[in-house]
């Protein structure tokens, strides 16, 4: 894949001239996001805190007078397509099976859908757990949205994300887990320099300033561990075994007192994990409320706690992650760190004061000689969730 620094709307524009030699009618827009806190709670029916980032999935459109619908991928330089009028197939699981996926999500609830011919760019790293696929997956609901001439609230497009990662993607697939919604809502949802507080429960949300002089810095750690998705199934298990004990439908009808109570019936590795999402919903919330309060040290603070957390009750941090935010705490701009996502790999999270100027080179050298591997760091702005830009008032 052809990597890419920064994506203008010209670009987009341009890169679908060359392709199919006439003018794209609109352009949509989706960020992909980090989450500041709030980690493996989202399938416990708990609170996410994310933002959305500076990076986008670009698709530049024009309506077709069929139904076919022809996608290039500038960045992976293939030409995709399928008709949505006909039988759709899954294939092998490549990019082009979210755009399929969100066709098949609407037309099993009888949206009317309409073909197009797009090029698909972007500058989200991939692998990076900046929800790259989310975002792929609200720009291309968008897109049947804006032709087909009906409307999507973010979380009708969140859940009918969900079905495509769960239904269309799982099909075939070992793994059991079932993901949340909170990627695509955030990536739909996202407002500029907010970040968004989701309740998982029933997906409601609200937007709360991000504290004014700080900036977020994605530490990806340039690690991956085979057995991060196992985990990730184990820890569903594991959280619904705690359900089973506890008497209960969700972890977030848990409490303390049912937790103390339930300890004896449990293995410690289990009640750890509850621990875990007891004590996250909590930060959660109180990191919320530090940014109501503008009270960023607050917000660091909790950070810092959940990784620890994470590290040692719900136990999917890593040597390379912690690792990182360690060496992140160790700088005078740094004001809290934390894995983020699914963890044993991928990336962290750190809140700065903007005036960092060497944050980057301090970590990356640190981490290099630490560990041996290159990280990439990203300094993140939050931009506006999924967004259709009509270019000639006429598709
Ligand atoms: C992955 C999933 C999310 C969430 C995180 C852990 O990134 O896609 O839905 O469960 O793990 O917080």
């Amino acid at each position: 894949m052809k990597k890419r620094e920064i994506l203008t709307k010209n670009e987009v524009i341009e890169g679908f001239r060359e392709h199919f030699k006439v003018a794209p009618g609109f352009l949509v827009r989706t960020p992909g996001r980090v989450n500041l806190m709030g980690d493996h709670t989202d399938y416990n029916g708990g609170f996410v805190l994310p933002m959305t980032i500076d990076k986008a999935v670009w698709m530049g459109v024009r309506q077709r007078g069929d139904g076919v619908v022809r996608i290039y991928s500038v960045d992976y330089e293939g030409e995709c397509r399928f008709d949505v009028h006909g039988e759709l197939k899954k294939d092998q699981n490549t990019w082009f099976e979210y755009i399929k996926g969100c066709a098949w999500a609407l037309l099993q609830k009888n949206f009317p859908l309409s073909g197009f011919d797009a090029v698909l760019m972007g500058d989200v790293p991939q692998g990076s757990g900046l929800s790259s696929s989310a975002a792929l997956e609200v720009t291309s609901l968008l897109v049947f949205a804006e032709l087909g001439g009906f409307e999507l609230s973010a979380t009708d497009i969140a859940r009918l994300g969900q079905e495509v990662e769960n239904q269309w993607l799982g099909l075939g697939s070992k793994l059991e887990s079932k993901f949340g919604v909170t990627d695509q809502l955030i990536c739909a949802a996202g407002q500029a320099d907010k970040a968004l507080l989701i309740d998982c429960n029933d997906l409601e949300y609200r937007p709360l300033d991000l504290p004014e002089g700080t900036v977020a810095a994605v530490l990806d750690t340039a690690a991956h561990h085979s057995v991060a998705s196992a985990v990730y199934n184990e820890r569903q298990e594991q959280c619904q075994a705690a359900c089973k004990i506890l008497g209960v439908s969700s972890l977030r009808n848990a409490t303390q007192e049912m937790l103390d109570a339930g300890k004896k019936n449990m293995p410690d590795a289990v009640f750890r994990r509850v621990r875990h999402i007891l004590s996250e919903n909590l930060r959660t919330r109180a990191a919320a409320a530090a940014l109501r309060e503008k009270t960023p040290d607050v917000f660091g603070k909790l950070m810092d706690e959940s990784h620890f957390s994470l590290q040692y009750d719900f136990e999917v941090s890593c040597f390379e992650l912690d690792t990182i935010t360690s060496i992140a705490r160790g700088h005078s701009a740094c004001l809290g760190a934390r894995m983020t996502g699914k963890g044993l790999g991928g990336s962290a999270v750190a809140l700065l004061y903007t005036e960092a100027d060497d944050f980057t080179d301090y970590v990356s050298k640190h981490y290099r000689q630490q560990t041996g591997r290159f990280p990439n760091i990203t300094l993140c702005r939050a931009t506006e969730g999924g967004r259709v830009e009509k270019l000639q008032g006429k598709i």
